[in-house]
């Protein structure tokens, strides 16, 4: 079984509101997406602005309610579980933004927002909650020092670090990371990213890493799910859809990448899959 497992999602957005407000016409950003996620893998969603990925990325988590389709995590069905159910179900799956300010109170020293969900979910006292911070700010590289400053006197790398460490608090399994390094400086992008590598060796994370940037997914990624207009357009193992796209969508896409790939990982690329099963998803693409 997979860790997750989506199926058919659905969502649409109303458009124009016609005569008293009711909607006459309906945009679908989501349409008919279906893929899996193992565990510790990483699967990139790609495509251009507007294709639908952050809004893949916040079904998962039913952040927003999908109108058609399933979302499997652990073999639990997400979607119909009751707001108990799903604010447990919540801790095992986390989600980091572009903006790391999104996720850490400006009115709080940088630690005491990593530590909030030790209060909140565990009940977890004042000594034991600094200790695991402290714990935790050292996992993701980040000075003690710095745990008392305020969001706002720190870089975009040491949020983005921050940021992560406030997730992992939850020892969550999937993280859904959407664009965590399209707001950093180039130099600091590699560090990020090679800490999101570490941290999924360390605690078996499976990573929904979202970017609109295919330079990253080949470094990142075991699979890409490329999506365009809210559909899946291809999906398959990330060397073979390098080496040999299906798509013309994801020709251009690929066209688009400045060489050489400006970002050095400790990763090497991944080595072309022997078996590339690129079959089924070019078949649920196809209208
Ligand atoms: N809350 C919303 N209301 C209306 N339209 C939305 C909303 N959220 C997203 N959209 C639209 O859905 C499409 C997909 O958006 P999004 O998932 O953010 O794309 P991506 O992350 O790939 O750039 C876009 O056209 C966007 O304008
Ligand atoms: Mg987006």
């Amino acid at each position: 079984m997979s860790l997750l497992e989506v199926e058919g999602l659905v969502k649409r957005y109303p458009v124009r509101q016609g005569f008293l407000g009711r909607a006459k016409e309906w945009f679908t950003a989501v349409d008919d997406v279906t893929f899996t996620a193992e565990r510790g893998e990483t699967v990139a969603l790609v495509g251009e602005s507007g294709a639908g990925k952050s809004t893949t990325g916040r079904l998962v988590l039913r952040l927003i309610e999908p109108d058609a389709g399933t979302v499997r995590f652990d073999g639990v069905d997400v979607t119909t579980l009751d707001r108990a159910g799903l604010r447990r179900m919540r801790l095992r799956m986390q989600m980091i933004f572009q903006d790391p300010y999104s996720s850490l109170d400006p009115h709080l020293p940088v630690g005491e927002s990593v530590a909030e969900p030790l209060a909140v979910h565990f009940g977890m006292g004042r000594t034991d909650r600094l200790r695991r911070t402290a714990e935790l700010l050292d996992v993701v590289g980040i000075s003690s020092d710095v745990a008392e400053r305020y969001p706002a006197e720190l870089s975009g790398g040491q949020l983005q670090r921050a940021a992560i460490a406030r997730a992992l608090t939850m020892k969550p399994d999937l993280i859904v990371a959407d664009e965590p390094v399209a707001a950093l400086d180039v130099s600091v992008r590699a560090q990020v990213l090679n800490l999101m590598y570490d941290l999924q060796a360390e605690f078996g994370l499976t990573y929904l890493f979202i970017t609109h940037d295919l330079s990253l997914v080949e470094v990142i990624a075991d699979r890409a799910i490329v999506m365009s207009t809210g559909r899946i357009v291809e999906q398959g193992p990330v060397a073979s859809l390098f080496a040999a796209p299906r798509e013309a969508y994801t020709r251009a896409l690929l066209d688009a990448i400045p060489r050489p790939v400006p970002l050095s990982l400790r990763r090497q690329p991944v080595r072309p899959d022997p078996e590339p099963d690129l079959e089924p998803a070019l078949e649920a693409a196809k209208d």
